[in-house]
């Protein structure tokens, strides 16, 4: 987080009730540290979904399935569908748990896997695809998916400005180079390229938002 963390509480408060599941996993994911969107960025994909209409919608990074859960209540309303892909066995498999407690199992397909290797096999075309997978890996995904994305379609990819760090100038330790060098060239990538118009916006750990503008 590189804004006030009481923003972040205040912002959070205007979002109002969670449903108890979304809380839970909130909690699970905090007490055994795994990374999971904000509830705001969960909030706003839900959003984006309702308001492309989104059908055919794409995940990368399903973890324990809150995003995915943000994203199917979404695909729910829209009659659309979620595939999202972990490499993770032990979280794809409570992903799916959680998801069918959540009443959306039919709203989402799960696929065990490296990204790098399913993307390869996938011959449908998605209106919407959200990264939140390996960053060290987001320059590999793109190039994947840029042929996976429709015409107007959107993808939004989570955690482009981690911990602001990859503003130029920042201060971070060694071990974090490569991947910050990683996040400043796949920004750098996706700005210049133009089949999409791009807003990175700094919220959460940094999203950003871009829409095929051409094939
Ligand atoms: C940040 S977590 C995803 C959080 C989830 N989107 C959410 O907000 O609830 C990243 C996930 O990506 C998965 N992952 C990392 N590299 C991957 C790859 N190459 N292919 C598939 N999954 C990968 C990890 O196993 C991890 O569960």
């Amino acid at each position: 987080m590189f804004y006030p963390f009481e923003m972040e509480q205040y912002l959070e408060s205007l979002l109002g009730e969670r449903d108890t599941l979304l809380r839970e996993i909130e909690e699970q994911a905090l007490k055994e540290t795994i990374p999971i969107v904000t509830p705001m960025v969960g909030n706003f994909l839900n959003l984006l979904v309702h308001m492309s209409k989104a059908k055919r919608i794409l995940e990368i990074g399903t973890a324990i399935g809150y995003s995915t859960i943000w994203l199917a209540h979404g695909a729910k309303e829209t009659g659309g569908h979620v595939t999202t892909i972990d490499m993770n066995k032990d979280r794809l498999a409570r992903a799916k748990e959680n998801i069918n407690r959540a009443g959306l199992s039919e709203q989402v397909t799960a696929i065990e896997g490296d990204a790098r290797k399913v993307l390869k096999t996938l011959d449908s075309e998605f209106d919407f695809v959200f990264v939140d997978a390996a960053k060290g890996e987001y320059l590999e995904y793109l190039n994947l998916i840029y042929p996976l994305i429709e015409q107007r379609g959107l993808l939004v990819v989570d955690n482009v400005l981690f911990r602001g760090w990859v503003v130029p100038g920042s201060a971070f330790a060694p071990k974090y180079d490569r991947m910050v060098g990683g996040l400043r060239r796949f920004l750098e990538d996706l700005s210049l390229n133009p089949d999409f118009s791009t807003s990175v916006l700094p919220f959460g750990d940094g999203v950003s938002v871009s829409r095929r503008i051409g094939k």
